[in-house]
């Protein structure tokens, strides 16, 4: 099949390896044309292991296009697959202009049957907005589809290919059809449905994801009153296959470009409809209240915070990504500077990206350069290569040595054992 897949982002340039991958032909269009020239070059622009590989390979099989032209790709293609941001407006709702540019674009060059699925997470109820939208500048016959998309950060090309489930979301069998087809060759659960079931498949999923880490949040906290320990606690919990070991971890928090904001659009999409959505409300209580949980932490440790030397492990909002937003990091570092603290941070891939959120802090070049005569290390990303830190050399290099463990990455006994304080949370 020929397809288009606009927006060259987390998810966009993943379909489009991906399915260039499995043979068909796919122009990848963004309208950042500087994104676009690296990627004619094979530079991907942010950080995903393999995804570079799989770029380069599909150009040079010429599978793989890539451009900023509308006309140049949706004429030709059978499916158009539209992967813009949908970021949070301040409202908390979604917001869906970038969504309405791709898709009044892609109306206004559309020559023959063309079926526009979404795969930008967007609030159900949009697809008659949508279908007008597209019918003011559409010569030819088109449909909408929804096939929500479910990779996270870090595996993406593995998650897309070999996902739990694919959901199909169509009005017709003919739509139907193409995109069972198109997903032939991926393994996973096929979950046929209508559109608005489609979608809320999305918001519910990431919304009970969501719930899961603020549940094991607020265990973490009982287990600090009751002196008890969260990391047995939900391993007991977890090993019911009922409920399962995956996001039971507690820590600062969830983060990242996707859970926060979907919450916050499921809340406000909830409210459209009549519903009070209270049982999210609290989620997302939760999960703030675990920022200033953290640097209360800090603070019973070094008393005030005016002046201290703090060093932070770990940025981006989860490991194996270079993706900032909406990382915990940058909430916990902004609250610890208003405090006075002065900060130092480390990640392996997000600082580039940190730099420009955060420029008034200290980068350092690794772990141990971050550590040196500071007055706590706080870790706040769990990078696997933080728990195999030399804790020999991190009790010479703190000058106060205490580790506060954000992630609960580190076994306590074995840091206590090199006579540096440790604090986790929740046990
Ligand atoms: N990132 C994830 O892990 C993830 C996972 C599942 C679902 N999603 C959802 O997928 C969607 C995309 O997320 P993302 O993280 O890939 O976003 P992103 O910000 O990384 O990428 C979006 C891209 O779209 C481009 N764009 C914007 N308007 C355009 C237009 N009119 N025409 C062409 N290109 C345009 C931008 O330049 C950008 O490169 C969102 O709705 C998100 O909620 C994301």
């Amino acid at each position: 099949m020929t397809l288009t897949v606009i927006g060259a982002g987390y998810v966009g340039l993943v379909t489009a390896a991906v399915f260039s991958e499995l043979g068909n032909k796919v122009f990848c269009l963004d309208i950042d044309h500087q994104k676009i020239a690296g990627l004619k070059r094979g530079k991907v622009p942010f950080f995903e292991p393999s995804l570079a590989e799989y770029v380069k390979r599909n150009i040079a099989q010429k599978r793989l296009y890539f451009t900023t032209s509308y006309k140049e790709s949706v004429p030709k293609s059978q499916i158009v697959i539209i992967c813009v941001g949908t970021p949070p407006a301040k409202n908390g709702e979604a917001d869906l202009s970038y969504l309405f540019s791709a898709v009044e674009e892609t109306a206004k060059v559309i020559l023959r049957y063309t079926l526009i699925t979404i795969k930008s997470t967007i609030p159900i109820g949009f697809e008659q907005d949508l279908a007008a939208r597209v019918k003011k500048y559409a010569k030819s016959n088109f449909e909408f589809a929804s096939v929500p998309e479910f990779l996270r950060e870090g595996t993406a090309i593995q998650d897309s290919l070999h996902p739990d489930r694919i959901v199909i979301g169509t009005k017709s069998p003919k739509a139907q059809k193409m995109l069972l087809e198109l997903h032939a060759p991926i393994d996973g659960k096929r979950i046929i449905c209508d559109i608005r079931s489609a979608q809320l498949i999305k918001y519910a999923s990431n919304a009970f994801l969501a719930t899961k880490v603020s549940f094991a949040n607020a265990i973490a906290t009982l287990c600090e009153k009751m002196a008890a320990d969260v990391t047995k606690v939900m391993e007991g919990v977890g090993a019911d296959r009922r409920i399962g070991t995956n996001y039971l971890s507690p820590g600062v928090g969830y983060g990242g470009s996707c859970l926060p904001k979907d919450v916050l659009a499921f809340i406000a999409l909830a409210t459209h409809f009549d519903y009070e959505f209270e049982l999210l409300r609290a989620v997302d209580a939760v999960n703030t209240g675990q920022i200033e949980s953290f640097v209360n932490k800090v603070k019973s440790q070094l008393g005030t915070l005016k002046g201290r030397k703090i060093a932070v492990l770990g940025l981006a909002f989860k490991p194996n990504t270079d993706d900032m937003r909406d990382a915990p990091s940058v909430k916990i570092i902004n609250h610890l500077l208003a405090l006075g603290a002065k900060v130092t941070a480390y990640d392996p891939q997000a600082m580039e990206n940190a730099k420009k959120i955060i420029p008034q802090i200290s980068y350092a070049k690794d772990v141990y350069d971050a550590m040196r005569g500071q007055d706590v290390l706080l870790i706040v990303t769990e990078w696997p290569q933080f728990s195999e830190m030399d804790l020999k050399q991190a009790r010479t290099l703190l000058k106060n040595p205490i580790i506060i463990d954000g992630r609960n990455l580190l076994d306590p006994q074995i840091v206590k054992s090199h006579g540096i304080s440790y604090v986790g949370i929740g046990r």
